[in-house]
């Protein structure tokens, strides 16, 4: 049996005041198809809340809540039936009066920890947002690391988190002229422990994700090599951790001038990396669009068999906008890549004819207005 949703219920949540979603248990990948501005990224979104974080649209929680008018924001809850080879659950998440934070439900017991998600569902998730990936903001590009490196080490999203917190108040101390030197020194020792641990992890992961980068499905998804560019990312390839530990401490201590004067640090927070072509040996950003598109592709489908080898779960796949970028011959072989995937794959489009070769096989849905979802006959 695949993993996937059986049913998805929202209520209040983006433009949907309900909806009532039933799948089945084919684990079919399911297209979801309708003009723009009917809803369906927001149905991709709602599931991408049945993991930890922010969602696909890294949204705030307040813009979640279904607009009634000004500084009203109805609770919304996002309920979904899993089924998984091991056993079925049901997750809930959403907002409760008297909490500021989502809450989440797993197999009816309440839990505080995002990261206890993980256990019952993983998924993915590509964008249109993400088509310009390799040639536009760093960060975006961070934070896409980040997420693959969260899915084999769940600790890497505390220390991003207490990291971060520590950097502000680091620089709100120099920024305001408070040099409390035992404050800074307490600072500088949890952005050097949590920075090394980062910049390892990432390392660890996008090492053990070569080896699945390097096996191509087919040619038009390439094999693909992640290079990491960031300052500790770079110096523990070579040196021992303890002596990247004190090179940071020393950087640390440099920057504490620069950046009371409003300059900036550079650390685990600016670290970049770069994707190789490897057909091509030519680096991502250089590539056409569609190339890249496919780049990306093979990232996340090289993910998943990582996933499903060391995790032994495979995350279902959100791909929004599927067809963005990708010429006819690109588009059906993935689909067919797809279709072999132990686990469902939901997608988005304007365009329902680019199923057209796979009738019978990936299960359309026409999204009516942001109120109903019915299955194409
Ligand atoms: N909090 C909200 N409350 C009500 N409506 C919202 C909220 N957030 C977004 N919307 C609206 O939901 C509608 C559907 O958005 P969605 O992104 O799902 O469209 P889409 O079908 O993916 O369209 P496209 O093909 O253009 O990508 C849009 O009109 C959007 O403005
Ligand atoms: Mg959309």
């Amino acid at each position: 049996m695949k993993t996937g949703l059986e049913r998805l219920r929202l209520t209040n949540f983006r433009s949907y005041p309900t909806l009532d979603l039933s799948l089945g248990h084919s684990g079919e990948p399911v297209a979801l198809c309708g003009a723009n501005g009917v809803g369906k990224t927001n149905v991709l979104e709602a599931i991408s809340y049945l993991t930890a974080g922010r969602g696909l649209r890294a949204a705030r929680l307040s813009d979640l809540a279904r607009h009634m008018g000004d500084n009203v924001y109805p609770l919304w809850s996002i309920v979904a039936d899993i089924y998984t080879p091991t056993g079925s659950h049901k997750i809930g998440t959403g907002m409760v009066a008297g909490h500021e934070r989502r809450q989440i439900r797993i197999d009816g017991k309440t839990t505080t920890k995002q990261s206890d998600l993980a256990d019952v569902f993983r998924c993915l998730w590509l964008t249109p947002a993400q088509d310009r990936l390799f040639c536009g903001d760093p960060n975006a590009r961070r934070r896409f690391l980040d997420r693959i490196v969260q899915a084999f080490d769940p600790n890497h999203a505390n220390r991003l988190a207490d990291y971060s917190a520590a950097l502000k108040q680091w620089l709100c101390l120099l920024r305001e002229g408070r040099m409390d030197n035992a404050w800074l020194n307490g600072l500088e020792s949890q952005l050097v422990e949590n920075g090394i641990a980062i910049a390892a992890s990432r390392l660890d992961i996008v090492s053990r994700l070569a080896s699945f980068l390097d096996v191509t499905e087919d040619v038009s998804f390439p094999a693909a090599e992640i290079q990491l560019t960031g300052m500790l990312e770079q110096a523990l390839i070579s040196q021992r951790a303890v002596l990247v530990e004190d090179m940071f401490a020393g950087h640390l201590k440099n920057a504490r001038k620069i950046c009371a004067e409003g300059g900036n640090l550079t650390g685990p927070h600016t670290a970049d990396f770069v994707v190789i072509h490897k057909q091509q040996n030519r680096s991502a950003d250089l590539c056409s669009t569609g190339e890249q598109k496919a780049l990306l592709l093979s990232i996340i489908l090289a993910e998943m068999r990582a996933q499903m080898v060391e995790q032994n779960q495979c995350p279902v796949l959100l791909l929004d906008e599927v067809a963005a970028h990708l010429d006819k011959n690109r588009r059906n072989t993935l689909f067919e890549i797809l279709l072999t995937r132990p686990a469902q794959v939901f997608m988005t489009t304007t365009d329902r004819e680019i199923f057209s070769d796979f009738t019978g096989q990936i299960c359309q849905f026409d999204v009516q207005d942001n109120q109903q979802i019915l299955k194409v006959a």
